[in-house]
């Protein structure tokens, strides 16, 4: 089980850096810039920045490079857990499309919590934990299908859906108490 989890967050990683990224360098112009959409609310809301969307892709990017980069240095040290060669996977592309992708999830969920009347900020159970997991794995699956399919195993996904929920309200909570998130979630 322990090899399951550190693929997981291995795969994930540039994904899961791309939301605190945002959120701790985020701000600025609102990406729907103010406007509203036909029912009088904010097409996405003040919480999608332009400039969360870049530094977070960024950050997730940079981050997902650097495991291109270490993977022979670290995949030894972890092959008595995972097999090395799964450590070494990772592509420029789906080091772009993962973060990107997850935060294009997170706005298609801000669009969809606005329709539904909830301010930026409110609370959305399940949605708000796995909307970048969502947007990652489909924006990388048109991309490169092949990397998706051939690193996702059905024990991986599974696996992602179960500890990335604990992992998101672990982040949050921290930022919270850091003063970068104005609810811990
Ligand atoms: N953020 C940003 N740009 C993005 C995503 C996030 O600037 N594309 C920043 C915002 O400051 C946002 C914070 O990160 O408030 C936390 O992100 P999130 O929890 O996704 O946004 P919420 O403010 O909760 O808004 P929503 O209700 O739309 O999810
Ligand atoms: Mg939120």
């Amino acid at each position: 089980m322990l090899d399951l989890i550190v693929l997981a967050f291995w795969l994930m990683l540039p994904a899961y850096i791309a939301n605190p990224a945002a959120a701790l360098f985020g701000g600025g112009t609102p990406v729907d810039m103010g406007r509203k959409f036909i029912d009088g609310k904010r097409w996405l809301g003040d919480g999608k920045t332009y400039r969360g969307l870049l530094i977070g892709t960024v950050c997730g990017m940079l981050v997902g490079i650097a495991q291109i980069v270490l993977a022979p240095y670290i995949a030894p040290h972890l092959a008595g857990i995972v097999n090395p060669e799964q450590l070494t996977t990772w592509t420029t592309i789906a080091a772009v499309t993962m973060p990107f992708g997850a935060l294009l999830g997170d706005m298609i969920k801000s669009f969809f919590k606005r329709r539904i009347g909830y301010e930026r900020g409110a609370m959305l159970p399940v949605a708000d934990q796995l909307d970048f997991v969502a947007g990652a794995w489909v924006l990388t699956y048109i991309v490169a299908p092949g990397w998706i399919v051939s690193n996702f195993t059905l024990g991986v996904i599974l696996t992602v859906i179960i500890i990335t929920p604990i992992l998101h309200v672990a982040t949050n909570v921290v930022g919270f108490k850091l003063g970068k998130k104005d609810v811990p979630w």
